[in-house]
Formats: C-alpha cells, sequence, structure tokens
C-alpha cells in the first residue's frame, strides 16, 4: 500500500504528464486535487497521445478509478469532451469520479477572467480558474457538482439567483453580458454526462487506502503559482503544494508516504511575473524550439531559461520532497556549458533563500556556476551509465545540490524515453 504525491516543482510544465502516466502503471486510483482545466499535459502510449486539461492522467488505464478531487474546480464542458473523447478511443471512464464537493466553472467566470485580465494583468489562461475559486472562496454564488444532482427545477432556480447577481455585477463594472437561458441549459446538457461520475470521494479515496489500495495523487501547475507560497500576484488561485494533497482530498497527511517533485533540467514559465533565470536572447529561442515549449493549453510561447537551484531548494523544502524526477535533460544536450543558479544577489547581498516577495525577487540577479555540456542524442539511454559522462555528472550536480535522490530521468517525450534509477 503507498500513497504518493507528484507534484512540478517549477511554475508549471515540468513534464508531469509522463511520468503520472508511467508511475500511474503501479497504482490502483489516480486523483486530481487542485487547479482546473488551465493545467495541460500530453499523455503518451505507443503513437496514442491524449491532450488532457481535467481528467487524470491514467486515462489509457480504465480499470483504474480515476479521481477529480473536491480541490479541484471543474469546467462541465471540458469534463464532458474529455470524457467523449476517451470513450470514443475505446477507452472507457467507468471508473472516473469526481468529488461532490468540487466547484463548477461557469461561463460567467471565463468572462469575468478576461475581463481581469484587461485591467491587471497577471497573463491567466481565461479559463475563469480564479473566479471560479473566488465564488467558492465567497461562498453565496457558487454551484457544486453535488448541485447537478438536485431535481432540475431546483438547479435551475439556483443557476438563475447566481445569474442575476452576476448580470447586476457586470453591468455595473462595464463587463460583457451573457445569456442566462444558454448558460443553465448548456449546464443541463453537460448534467446529463457527469452526473453518474460524482461521488463522495473523501470516502471512496480513505475506504481505498484502509483497504491497502495504492494512490496517486496527482498536482497540476507548479510550486512557485501557489496562491500562498508562489510568487503572488503572478500565480494561480489554488495551493498548488503538496498540503493540497490534503485538502483537495480528504486524505490525511499521515498516509502521504512519499512526495516525487517534477523538476525540468531548465526553467520555463508562462504568463506574467518575475523569472530571474530567464534568458530573453537566441539561447532562450533555442531552448523553446528544441523543448517544444508552448503551452498545451493555451499553446502560448513559455519562457525559457536555466535551471534554478535556489527555486528548488525553497520548493524542495515546502513540499517535503523525498525524490526528484529530472526530466527533459535530452534538451540540454549539445550546448557547450550549462549554467546553473545556485544563489541570488539581491541589491549587493548574497542569498540562497527564495525571496518571498516581489519587489526583492524582481531584484534578484543569479549567481551562476557553470557546467560543461555533452554531445549527441541522449534519448536512447535507459540507465545512468548510458549517459555522456557530462549529462550523468548535471544529474549527480542537481542531486548533491538539493540533497534529494534523482529517481527518475526523463531523455525524451516517449514513454520509453526515461531512466529510472535504482528501479
Ligand atoms: P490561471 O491559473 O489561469 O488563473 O493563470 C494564472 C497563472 O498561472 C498564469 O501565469 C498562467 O500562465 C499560470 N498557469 C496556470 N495553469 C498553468 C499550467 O498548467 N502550467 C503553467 N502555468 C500555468
Amino acid at each position: 500500500m503507498s500513497v504518493t504525491l507528484i507534484l512540478g516543482l517549477q511554475w508549471g510544465d515540468e513534464g508531469k504528464g509522463k511520468i503520472v502516466d508511467l508511475l500511474a502503471e503501479d497504482y490502483e486510483y489516480i486523483v486530481r486535487f487542485n487547479g482546473g482545466d488551465n493545467a495541460g499535459h500530453t499523455v503518451r502510449k505507443g503513437d496514442e497521445e491524449f491532450k488532457l486539461h481535467l481528467v487524470p492522467s491514467g486515462v489509457f488505464y480504465p480499470d483504474k478509478t480515476k479521481v477529480i478531487g473536491n480541490g479541484v474546480v471543474v469546467n462541465p464542458e471540458t469534463l464532458v469532451s474529455e470524457i467523449e473523447m476517451a470513450e470514443s478511443r475505446g477507452y472507457p471512464m467507468k471508473r472516473l469520479f469526481v468529488s461532490s464537493d468540487a466547484h463548477i466553472v461557469l461561463s460567467w467566470h471565463k468572462i469575468m477572467d478576461g475581463a481581469l485580465e484587461q485591467t491587471g494583468k497577471i497573463g491567466t489562461t481565461k479559463k475563469g480558474i480564479g473566479p471560479a475559486y473566488s465564488d467558492k472562496a465567497s461562498r453565496t454564488y457558487s454551484i457544486r457538482a453535488c448541485d447537478l444532482l438536485l431535481p432540475e427545477k431546483e438547479l435551475k432556480e439556483k443557476l438563475l439567483r447566481i445569474a442575476a447577481h452576476k448580470k447586476k455585477l457586470f453591468s455595473a463594472l462595464g463587463f460583457p453580458d451573457f445569456d442566462s437561458e444558454s448558460v443553465v441549459s448548456g449546464l443541463m446538457k453537460s448534467a446529463i454526462t457527469i452526473r453518474p461520475h460524482v461521488a463522495d470521494t473523501q470516502f471512496i479515496l480513505n475506504d481505498a487506502i484502509a483497504k491497502g489500495k495504492s494512490v496517486l495523487l496527482e498536482g497540476a501547475q507548479g510550486a512557485l503559482l501557489d496562491i500562498d507560497h508562489g510568487t503572488f500576484p503572478y500565480v494561480t488561485s489554488s495551493n498548488t503544494t503538496s498540503g493540497a494533497g490534503c485538502t483537495g482530498t480528504g486524505i490525511p497527511p499521515q498516509k502521504i508516504h512519499s512526495v516525487v517533485g517534477i523538476a525540468k533540467a531548465y526553467t520555463t514559465r508562462v504568463g506574467e511575473g518575475p523569472f530571474p533565470t530567464e534568458l530573453t536572447g537566441s539561447l532562450g529561442e533555442e531552448i523553446r524550439k528544441v523543448g517544444a515549449e508552448f503551452g498545451t493549453t493555451t499553446g502560448r510561447p513559455r519562457r525559457c531559461g536555466w535551471l534554478d537551484l535556489v527555486v528548488l531548494r525553497y520548493t524542495c523544502m515546502i513540499n517535503g520532497v523525498t525524490e526528484i524526477a529530472l526530466t527533459k535533460l535530452d534538451v540540454l544536450s549539445n550546448l557547450k556549458e550549462i549554467k546553473v543558479a545556485v544563489a541570488y544577489e539581491i541589491v549587493g547581498k548574497k542569498t540562497e533563500n527564495f525571496p518571498l516577495d516581489l519587489p526583492r525577487l524582481a531584484k534578484a540577479v543569479p549567481v551562476y556556476e557553470t557546467l560543461p555540456g555533452w554531445e549527441g542524442d541522449i534519448t536512447k539511454c535507459t540507465s545512468l551509465a548510458d549517459l555522456p559522462k557530462n549529462a550523468r555528472k548535471y544529474v549527480e550536480y542537481v542531486e548533491n545540490k538539493l540533497g534529494t535522490p534523482v529517481k527518475i530521468v526523463s531523455v525524451g517525450p516517449k514513454r520509453e524515453e526515461t531512466i529510472l534509477v535504482n528501479p
């Protein structure tokens, strides 16, 4: 029996999808606990590929139980389209459960997200995530998955009451209008598909753990996008750190045995906000091209930069990371030398601690160590010993600097392009 939590240690897009899908083979329950369809990951099996935003990564395993936990905000249209897509391709979704406590993202959340972006740019995915979590926190104007089980008339009345409030608010703020009836009819239609999946997942998960089943908790986004611990305000609206694995599922902390932190061998970020090791010139562009660094959800080009150990030390600390999966090492092949930030200098003062306020972070100048690069294609390497000497040294360097074992090294997008260290 084991409960493992996986999360990204940077600003998201660390390649979690592949690692979760790889580990999913060994787990019976695969669970999302935060975020919504702002997340996006690609999972592959042979030549088959799924681009998912909401459904947990174990889509290729119909026999496994997939859970969307209470901490997730659910866009019903996205959920229905992912269920239909998987089923039409021969992967039944009968074992997908959506927490009755999960809040629903509606079209007015998206309108509000777009309108708020005009007034202060965070660079959101415009999926309505922030406004949906705001409604959850303010408690009065939110619909939860359990509401989809209400008699149709009751649900309709509830929606129309919220719609009337939103209309007043939007008109006062000069936000675009919406058609209440089409929101209602859209949700009623989605509800037909979603209803059979709604369940009290806190009980499903704790019963499973009590019976010795294995559970994989799959984090969305990355630790520095956490609303409390990230680079506020340039963050998402949920907790993306390991504690959310408990609050977003109802699994108690002492039941979680290991925390796998996913770190890309370099750093990327989408959206606005400070990024000390960003490479704004041709090298950054080259990494973006080789690493195909374009958002799965929005298609936006990702900002690219060197690996930042100041970031990783902080995110390993706050998440209690027990092991690391280092991804996309192949993207760094054929560089003459590779830089890694080991500290920052902030107005002449050196620090190894990640600055927790924006003004200090904005002034942070990375202190780099330079490592020699390696040449050639490493995608066929299946063990650390197969790697060119300098690539192996890079992995060992990261491991030593973080004092945390690197257990997985990803050397290409395919499942088999993975090194399992002492499997
Ligand atoms: P929101 O989550 O759409 O509100 O966007 C807030 C910030 O989080 C923006 O900078 C987004 O680009 C970023 N973000 C949200 N989801 C992801 C993700 O899955 N990967 C990377 N960045 C994300």
